[in-house]
């Protein structure tokens, strides 16, 4: 289970972040940034960053704390911008908030390169979940505490947008290779490929999918409630894992043309 938490205060947006995240406190007296339901791509946003965090979180890369976070939209009545008034007001109830790491550093390749076994499995689980959002100009990539952290997964699993798409989709080369922030430092992509693809089990990805809450999924239309759902879910990341997989191949010669 995710924790839950209650927000207590809207500290600030975050102006870079397309989908109006903020800065906000909650009652544990944690700060964190807080993603809204009634944004823009809405709760499959939010969907996408609990799924793909939590299998990133799974495998063992550094990820922020994700949390559930309880919004009374009367909240909008103390906020001057009527952008951010509605965005409240569309988001009273459960929304997703990610641990605040303050003082993080935007990852830079150039001043800092990574670790090529480390950019492989990056490479490689972004294209597991086909994750649109990490490119040199947006890499959503923070270094803290000497490691490097991995935020904003809501451009994942795209396919649920509309489902008709998810059997091509388990296939499907990952669209995003040739703007990845880290292909050119992927020099070990096989590696990274077994090693990922072992760590991966049905049960850990059930773990994963019953962390979504049942009322963002239940009304979910063209399935017969919540457990349909996550099924769907599932099909599509036990099946990009069969053999062969086309889309590890297309990643490593992408990495050898990029040289
Ligand atoms: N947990 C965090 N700790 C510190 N800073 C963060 C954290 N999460 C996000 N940020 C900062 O806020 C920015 C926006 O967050 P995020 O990328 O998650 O939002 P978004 O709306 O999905 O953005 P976009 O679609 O523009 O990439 C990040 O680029 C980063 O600078
Ligand atoms: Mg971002």
């Amino acid at each position: 289970m995710l924790r839950t938490v209650k927000i207590t205060r809207y500290v600030t947006p975050l102006r870079e972040g397309g989908s109006l995240p903020a800065i906000a406190e909650a009652d544990d007296l944690g700060t964190y940034v807080l993603k809204f339901r009634g944004a823009g791509q809405g709760k499959k946003a939010l969907i996408a960053e609990i799924v793909a965090g939590e299998i990133a979180r799974a495998l063992g890369f550094a990820v922020p704390e994700i949390v559930l976070a309880d919004l009374d939209p009367e909240m909008a009545r103390a906020e001057p911008d009527p952008e951010i008034q509605d965005l409240i007001r569309a988001s009273g109830g459960l929304n997703l908030a990610i641990d605040y790491l303050p003082g993080a550093l935007g990852f830079d390749p150039l001043a800092n390169p990574p670790d090529p076994l480390l950019a492989s499995r990056i490479l490689w689980f972004d294209a597991y979940v086909a994750n649109v959002d990490r490119s040199v100009h947006n890499t959503n990539l923070l270094e803290w505490h000497g490691r490097l952290w991995l935020i904003d997964h809501g451009a994942s699993l795209y396919f649920h947008h509309t489902w008709r798409g998810l059997e091509a989709a388990i296939h499907r080369p990952y669209v995003a290779t040739r703007d990845h922030v880290l292909l050119p430092f992927a020099e070990a992509i096989p590696k990274a490929d077994k090693e990922m693809a072992t760590r991966i089990s049905p049960s850990m990805l059930r773990g994963v999918l019953d962390l979504i809450p049942e009322e963002w999924i239940r009304d979910e239309p063209g399935f017969d409630g919540a457990g349909e759902v996550r099924e769907a879910y599932l099909r599509y990341l036990l099946g990009r894992l069969e053999e062969p997989r086309g889309w590890v191949r297309a990643l490593e010669e992408a990495h050898e043309q990029a040289l």
